[in-house]
């Protein structure tokens, strides 16, 4: 019985839901009772504008939100925290990195590469970039099991590349991507920059950016136990300091005249605005709260609980398991029953308890090339055990008894 990594007494929701399933960590984690009192401590005990007051209390704000983005950037392997920048998560972070850098790097003729993996986020940014720029968009198909294909990559390659945007970790699906070997092939291809989407990565998997050699790469807090609405997006110096800010406003400001303005240095220049300190200060402590679980053990929690559920769900007639095998995935079992609709299958599952994610995971391309409007997703985290897996394939029994009754003759 592979037993959960982190106690649900941890989780305050599902300590007070001894019933609950909850399988869709891959939309959002739930959240440890340690990231809940950060965020109360910082609004109880250091409250103040980060960066604006001459007094000790702004002064402590500003020291929590500094500590904040070192032990996050401790926790990705990236040694110069400055280039860590606070952004709501990865889809502005996505946002960011296109219509800060694009414009003024991107022209008619260059091309912009993208996969069939990629959730919206990463996909329409730059979709939305070749057409406003007159660049060539081109998308990387997916071998048969739902991986990027890199032989097409290679042939997609070329001196016109400008930019490569591709997934660490398909959100959908659960494919890991061979990153190490797809950023050998891009830089040996073209001086394209990588930007990576890494908000199925961090959760999941040990990640160290100064190892990576790409020159963006974005998560969220939300699916890593921290709170909704904070989020990172890491980039190189050189780039980011070649950068035109992304937003105009309070602290990304070094001078305002009248008639121009010059900027502050990197992280502030894009980080206008008030910053987001509590939510950072509540990240850090998620980040620490893994760090004390381990990341390889988190990896291995994962990779014994997806064996598990694909082979339990892979035996229920009329199934069909999404991705590649469980040693390529993420915690992450995408299917589909039969003709049942995704949504009406999610629906029964509720009934027994059992939370999952039914659409099309804002993955549409990938959806298109499964030949299907939706999957079903079961997705699982620390906090998940042998039970949870049980009560799915359980629900999922009684979803197929029922619809084999409504569909039998009367
Ligand atoms: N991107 C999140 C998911 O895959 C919301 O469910």
């Amino acid at each position: 019985m592979s037993a959960a990594l982190a106690p649900r007494s941890d989780f305050p929701l599902l300590a007070s839901n001894p019933g609950l399933h909850y399988l869709d960590s891959a939309a959002t984690s739930q959240k440890p009772r340690v990231v809940l009192d950060a965020l109360r401590d910082f609004y109880e005990t250091a409250n103040a504008n980060p960066h604006r007051g001459a007094y000790a209390l702004s002064a402590l704000a500003t020291e929590r939100y500094h500590d904040a983005r070192h032990t996050i950037a401790r926790f990705v392997g990236l040694a110069d925290s400055d280039c860590l920048i606070f952004t709501r998560g990865t889809t502005e972070s996505m946002n960011f990195v296109a219509s800060a850098w694009g414009p003024s790097n991107v022209q008619a003729g260059d091309e912009i590469i993208i996969t069939a993996l990629e959730h919206h986020a990463n996909f329409v940014p730059w979709q939305q970039l070749a057409l406003a720029t007159g660049a060539t968009l081109r998308i990387v198909e997916l071998t048969d099991r739902q991986t990027i294909d890199l032989d097409h990559l290679r042939d997609l390659l070329s001196p016109r590349t400008r930019v490569v945007a591709l997934t660490h970790v398909s959100n959908a699906v659960g494919a890991i991507t061979p990153l190490a070997e797809a950023v050998r092939l891009i830089r040996s291809r073209s001086a394209a920059i990588i930007v990576v989407d890494g908000a199925q990565a961090v959760p999941h998997l040990p990640v160290h950016f100064d190892t990576l050699d790409v020159d963006f790469y974005a998560f969220s807090g939300h699916k890593l136990l921290g709170p909704m609405g904070i989020g990172c997006l890491i980039g190189r110096r050189a780039l980011l300091e070649s950068m035109s800010p992304y937003q105009f406003g309070g602290d990304m400001i070094e001078w305002v005249h009248d008639t121009h303005s010059t900027w502050n240095v990197i992280p502030h220049k894009f980080e206008a605005g008030t910053p987001n300190a509590a939510d950072a200060v509540a990240l850090a402590a998620a980040v620490r709260y893994l760090e004390s679980l381990g990341m390889d053990n988190v990896r291995a929690h994962e990779l014994a609980l997806l064996e598990l559920a694909d082979a339990r769900v892979r035996e229920l007639p009329g199934v069909t398991v999404y991705g590649p095998p469980p040693a390529e995935r993420s915690g992450v079992v995408s299917f589909s029953l039969a003709d049942v609709h995704p949504h009406d299958l999610a629906t029964i599952l509720d009934q027994h308890g059992v939370c999952v994610r039914a659409g099309h995971h804002c993955a549409q391309p990938l959806m298109r090339r499964l030949g299907v409007s939706a999957t079903a997703r079961a997705s699982f985290y620390v906090y998940s055990d042998a039970s949870d897996v049980e009560a799915l394939v359980h629900a999922l029994q009684a979803a197929q008894a029922l619809f084999a009754t409504a569909d039998s003759p009367t």
